[in-house]
């Protein structure tokens, strides 16, 4: 069909994601904050000061979204701000939130609000962090008072952004804050998380019986570098074990699977109304017995593929409908919470784009029931360990000046949002050699 187009379901929602540390500012009281502020902690010793100044102008990016026809956005609340030491809740803060909130829908944009993405109080961290168990209730202390302060705005809730990253980045590879390699360490950390998030589940619908809770988790996909490898075979699958299956295994299934125990999970089974997932990549493994991923392997790329700027990564749009697959098996509603790429001259992004989202159609047309994409990111920010040299951003920032320039793609977005559609016209203006790959005959 050579004219054929892509039509997404009527009710289908378009949005684009972020993150409070990441877009707001001067968020000075966490733990981000002082990382950035530590020597050779982040790429060129960049720090995220003003970001993009959402803080204070939230609004001028709104109009943007609104411009481009989104319906949704997602953005998170930043626990630094509302609760600026234990038990201290800064009212103000939260009705900044009711303001940013009260404006999306105003423009006709729905939110979806996540409650912790990556960014802790200085407070919590003093006190251990996330591998403390008192977290769990701290975190549903923190969530309480933030349903009651914004929950006639909100319906979609989204509890942490990804469970999996955050103990991976800070407790095993130590990019992240707190720095910390060791294994051990790391599963405590995300066996607290995920019980922090089975406990926020609750706290939510006590306040609100319309709410809808998730969380968002990032798939990554380990494929063996040489699958007739049974080694490369074997580290492939602990990589996934850890990284893609534990988090669901409890707060679906409600049972821990090793590292982080072994045995029934019921306070947090069936803590899930929708399941979010956040995907940009796969990673090929080969066992190396001095491999820098926990001392078993190494990841390599795929030679044939096409690599992402930055080392981020090869363009493997396939993983999104693999992704998406294995998460329909949970019976669940599901949000594309996060998909994007680094490419601040945008000459993969387009591209990348049309072909993430034919997967996603096609994924579809299978009944997989997917609600809503959101696109990471509206306008560059501040991306942790690789400040600002990793632009994800539909529109470019120049975090200096705050100057706003659309790339292509976001024209692209723009169109196929409000088209609610992938047409012929559009793959021909935009990657024209996509055409006979996506429309053959
Ligand atoms: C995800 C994070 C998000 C952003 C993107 C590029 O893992 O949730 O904050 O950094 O990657």
């Amino acid at each position: 069909m050579p004219n054929a187009t892509f039509h997404f379901p009527p009710d289908f929602k378009w949005g684009v994601a972020t993150a409070s540390h990441q877009v707001e500012g001067h968020n000075t009281n966490n733990q981000w904050w002082a990382w950035e502020h530590q020597p050779g902690r982040i790429a060129e010793g960049q720090t995220s000061g003003q970001a993009c100044d959402w803080w204070l102008n939230a609004e001028a990016d709104f109009d943007r979204a609104a411009a481009m026809g989104l319906t949704t956005l997602r953005l998170s609340i930043e626990w630094s701000r509302v609760e600026v030491a234990p038990g201290q809740i800064d009212t103000a803060a939260l009705e900044r939130y009711h303001e940013m909130l009260q404006g999306l829908r105003d423009r006709g944009i729905e939110p979806m609000v996540t409650l912790h993405h990556f960014s802790d109080p200085l407070w919590l961290t003093e006190k251990g962090g996330w591998t403390n168990p008192d977290v769990v209730p701290y975190f549903s202390r923190y969530v309480d008072q933030v349903v009651q302060a914004l929950g006639d705005l909100v319906t979609l809730w989204c509890t942490i952004n990804e469970p999996n990253v955050y103990a991976t980045m800070g407790y095993i590879l130590g990019k992240f804050p707190p720095g910390t390699q060791h294994i051990r360490t790391a599963a405590i950390v995300l066996r607290n998380m995920l019980k922090a998030h089975g406990a926020a589940y609750r706290t939510i619908h006590q306040r609100r019986d319309d709410a809808q809770v998730g969380l968002a988790h990032n798939i990554r996909f380990f494929d063996p570098a040489d699958p007739k490898r049974i080694r490369d075979r074997a580290a492939a699958w602990i990589q996934d074990l850890w990284f893609n299956r534990t988090t669901l295994a409890a707060v679906w299934q409600g049972w821990w699977l090793p590292p982080l125990g072994f045995g029934p999970a019921l306070s947090v089974r069936r803590t899930l109304d929708w399941v979010g997932l956040n995907y940009y990549t796969r990673d090929l493994v080969a066992f190396d017995r001095k491999g820098d991923i926990a001392g078993l392997a190494r990841t390599v790329h795929d030679e044939t593929a096409e690599p992402l700027d930055g080392g981020y990564g090869e363009l493997y749009p396939k993983g999104l409908s693999r992704a998406l697959e294995q998460l329909a098996r949970l019976g669940l509603p599901i949000h594309i919470t996060e998909n994007g790429i680094p490419d601040a001259d945008d000459d993969q992004r387009p591209r990348a784009l049309l072909l993430h989202l034919h997967q996603l159609w096609r994924t579809i047309q299978n009944n997989v029931p997917v609600k809503s994409y959101y696109h990471w990111t509206l306008v560059d920010n501040f991306e942790w360990t690789e400040g600002w040299t990793l632009p994800f951003g539909l529109i470019e920032l120049d975090p200096q000046t705050q100057t706003r320039t659309p790339r292509p793609s976001s024209d692209l977005y723009s169109a196929i949002a409000r088209g609610n559609a992938i047409t012929p016209e559009l793959l021909d203006a935009y990657a024209p050699e996509l055409r006979p790959v996506l429309l053959p005959g």
